[in-house]
């Protein structure tokens, strides 16, 4: 994919890796629309990134997602990039009779399904453009869950699954499917929830995630793990018991 004069959506650009892609867009001469559901958030962004456009929206809701897109095609008819970043992770304990895994904005509707409705409302526009991208934020826990995070860790693996399937299904049109596979990163996703777990390891940063990705990204490679990844994704198929030790050996499933 050419990396310079794109229009692109990130959902859930106002922090984190997503912060960072549109920085590093921004600095690459591409016009970049960010989403996200804190307003504050969205503010601090703009005030980093003046030419940032920013609109306010919470994609775990079917209409707000609708809006955003006619907001993006009638303001910006030559939108061709569309990077599904926004992501939470939650613990959950189905020991315990945690039942409340659907209630409110879950990791289902924001991880997946928001992924899922934004492509098929993007792809009829992308195909009238001359060239476009889907980048999929997906993480190395879809390749090995984190087994205190279950419905993070299959959402990852779902989006991964989903990746490689779309990528087939648009292989003869002009849009094409990448796939951003990070490890730890250093930002806010589940901060709380790390912190009180004690979790030392605050990950590489947001900014490396980022410089790696468009690089990949402008060589067209597909499918981008980043960092350690590479070394699990091989790994993990080789040795996939120990592979899954490894990756929870800091909680009570390490053994
Ligand atoms: N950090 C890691 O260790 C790591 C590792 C692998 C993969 N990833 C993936 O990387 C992506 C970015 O995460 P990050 O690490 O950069 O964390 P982050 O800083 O928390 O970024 C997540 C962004 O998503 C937005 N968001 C969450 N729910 C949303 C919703 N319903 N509607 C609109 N926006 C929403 C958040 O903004 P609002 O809260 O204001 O809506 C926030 O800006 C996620 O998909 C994550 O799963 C992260």
């Amino acid at each position: 994919m050419k990396t310079t004069n794109n229009t692109i959506l990130i959902t859930g650009g106002a922090t984190g890796i997503g912060l960072e892609l549109a920085k590093q867009f921004i600095a690459q001469n591409n016009t970049v629309i960010i989403c996200g559901r804190r307003e504050e958030k969205l503010s601090e962004a703009k005030k980093i990134l003046p030419n940032l456009i920013t609109k306010k929206c919470n994609i775990s809701d079917l209409k707000q997602r609708q809006d955003l897109f006619n907001f993006c095609i009638d303001n910006y008819p030559n939108i061709n990039v569309l990077i599904n970043n926004a992501g939470i992770q939650r613990e959950i304990n189905f020991l315990k009779g945690e039942q409340n895994y659907l209630n409110g904005d879950n990791e289902v509707s924001i991880n997946l399904d928001a992924c899922f409705h934004l492509t098929a409302l993007f792809i009829p526009h992308f195909l009238k453009q001359r060239e476009a991208s889907i980048i999929n934020v997906s993480s190395g826990l879809g390749l090995v869950p984190l087994i205190i995070t279950p419905i993070y860790s299959a959402t990852k693996a779902a989006l991964h699954s989903f990746s490689i399937s779309l990528r087939k299904q648009l292989l003869e049109t002009n849009i094409q499917v990448f796939e951003i596979i990070p490890p730890i990163v250093d930002t806010d996703l589940d901060r709380g929830a790390r912190d009180k777990r004690g979790q030392t390891d605050k990950g590489i940063s947001a900014e490396k995630v980022a410089k790696e990705s468009i690089e990949a990204i402008s060589n067209n490679k597909f499918e981008i793990p980043i960092g350690i990844v590479k070394v699990l994704r091989i790994g993990s198929r080789i040795s996939p018991k120990l592979f899954l030790k490894i990756i929870n050996k800091k909680s009570r499933f390490g053994n």
